[in-house]
């Protein structure tokens, strides 16, 4: 079966997850710019990864669903998000459900959710702003240090079902 990984990543964490991803279900990797030029007739299922802005899907993911979802709705869906919060402490449902179209999210058949990374030295000066103004009205000190919680043996149970689908 036919499957691509069409992800976002501001800063390489989702990016290293979609990598990880693609080579264990030896899929094609794009990004969305890159994905936006698909043909989606070969492929049979598409893998979306984005990482969090606002608990939902980054921009760029929610701009590239919105253009392609006449490609997708035919397709089995599988999809990973990608965010600062710990998993303990996220609302599954509520972040697919702010992050997907309905007519995607009725097709999603594995999902994952993963801690990224953080790092402030790196961050832009914008996203410095926005990161600083949540720590203060949501003041948990583990959101604001530098981590980085990628690891490759994350992936194996969603890898597992998106095999099945
Ligand atoms: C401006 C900004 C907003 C973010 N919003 C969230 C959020 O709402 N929830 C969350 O868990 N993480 C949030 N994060 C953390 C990122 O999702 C996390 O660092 C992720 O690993 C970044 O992925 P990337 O390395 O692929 O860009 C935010 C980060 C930035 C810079």
């Amino acid at each position: 079966m036919t499957t691509v990984v069409i992800y976002h990543s501001k800063y390489g964490s989702t990016k290293r997850y979609a990598k990880f991803i693609a080579d264990a279900l030896g899929a094609d990797l794009k990004d969305t710019e890159e994905a936006s030029k698909l043909d989606f007739a070969d492929f049979e299922i598409v893998v979306l990864g984005a990482h969090l802005m606002g608990f939902a899907a980054c921009p760029p993911m929610k701009k590239f669903l919105k253009s392609n979802k006449k490609y997708l709705i035919g397709k089995k869906i599988a999809a990973f998000l990608v965010g600062g919060t710990p998993p303990q402490l996220i609302d599954r449902n509520a972040l697919i459900e702010k992050s997907f179209p309905e007519e995607i999210r009725r097709r999603i058949g594995a999902f994952a959710y993963y801690r990224g990374a953080m790092d402030y030295s790196r961050m832009s000066f914008g996203d410095k702003l926005v990161m600083r103004i949540a720590s203060i009205v949501m003041p948990d000190k583990a959101k604001i240090e530098k981590f980085d919680a990628v690891k490759k043996e994350n992936i194996k149970d969603f890898v597992a079902v998106v095999k099945k689908l």
